[in-house]
C-alpha cells in the first residue's frame, strides 16, 4: 500500500508550509485538500450558485476542471485553464470554502478526487479530515495546532508583506468564525484522528515543528 502521512489543524497552523517541506523533503506527492473546497466555492462564486444550496454546490465540486502545476513558484492552480492561485487564497474564498465544505455531498464528491492523489512513492495530505476519513490508514498522523491569537497574527503578518490592509481584530474574529463553523459541522468535523499525535506550534517554529514530524515518519517508516 502505498504510504500516507496526514497532517490536519485549523488554518494558521502551519500545516500547509510543514506538508509542502515535508512533501519535497520525502519526495512524495501534495494533496492541498483546502484548495479543492476552495476551488468549489470560487467556481460556485463565478457561476452565480449560492453557496448554501447544497445540490448545486456538490455538482459543481463533481465536476471541477482543475490542474494543480508544480512551478518554481510553487504549485500553479489552473480552474477551467484560469490561473486561480491567488484567488482561491483571498479572505472571500476562505469564508467560502468553509460554507461549501459542510455540506456532506460537497464532501463525498471531493473523497474520490482526494483519494486519486494517493500515488507511489508516496502522499502527504493536508487538511481537516484526511486522518479521521479520507485516509484511515495513513502511516503516520499529525494534528497540527496554535492558539487562534497566534494563528491571527501569523495570517496578519503573511498579508501585511503582500500589502493588503487588514486587522488584527478582523482577522482573530473571521479564524474563530472559521473554527466554530469547521468543528460544530456534521459532515467530517474539525478534530484529532484517536491515532493522531498532536503538536502545539503556538511557540515553535516551523523547522522545529518540522523535525518533529520528520522523526515521527522515520520512527514509523524510516524513510529518511
Ligand atoms: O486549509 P484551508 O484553509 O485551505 O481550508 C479551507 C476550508 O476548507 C476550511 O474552512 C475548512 C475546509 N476544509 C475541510 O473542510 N476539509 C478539508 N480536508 C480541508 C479543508
Amino acid at each position: 500500500m502505498v504510504p500516507v502521512i496526514t497532517i490536519d489543524g485549523p488554518s494558521g497552523s502551519g500545516k500547509g508550509t510543514i506538508c509542502q517541506r515535508l512533501s519535497e523533503k520525502l519526495g512524495f506527492h501534495l494533496l492541498d485538500s483546502g484548495a479543492l473546497y476552495r476551488l468549489t466555492a470560487v467556481a460556485s462564486m463565478r457561476q452565480g450558485v449560492d453557496l448554501h444550496d447544497i445540490s448545486a454546490t456538490a455538482d459543481i465540486a463533481r465536476h471541477l476542471n482543475v490542474v494543480f502545476e508544480p512551478s518554481n513558484q510553487g504549485v500553479v492552480v489552473l480552474l477551467d485553464n484560469r490561473d486561480v492561485t491567488s484567488e482561491i487564497r483571498q479572505e472571500k474564498a476562505s469564508q467560502g470554502a468553509s460554507i461549501v465544505a459542510a455540506h456532506i455531498p460537497v464532501r463525498q464528491a471531493l473523497l474520490v478526487r482526494q483519494r486519486a492523489f494517493r500515488e507511489p512513492p508516496g502522499l502527504v495530505a493536508d487538511g481537516r479530515d484526511m486522518g479521521t476519513t479520507v485516509f484511515p490508514d495513513a502511516v503516520v498522523k499529525i494534528f497540527l495546532t496554535a492558539s487562534p491569537e497566534e494563528r491571527a497574527k501569523r495570517r496578519y503578518n503573511q498579508l501585511i508583506e503582500r500589502g493588503d490592509s487588514v486587522t488584527l481584530r478582523a482577522l482573530l474574529d473571521s479564524i474563530k468564525a472559521r473554527d466554530e463553523r469547521d468543528m460544530q459541522r456534521s459532515a467530517s468535523p474539525l478534530k484529532a484522528a484517536q491515532d493522531a499525535l498532536e503538536i502545539d506550534s503556538t511557540k515553535m517554529t516551523i523547522s522545529a515543528v518540522l523535525e518533529k514530524v520528520v522523526s515521527l515518519v522515520q520512527q514509523r517508516i524510516g524513510l529518511i
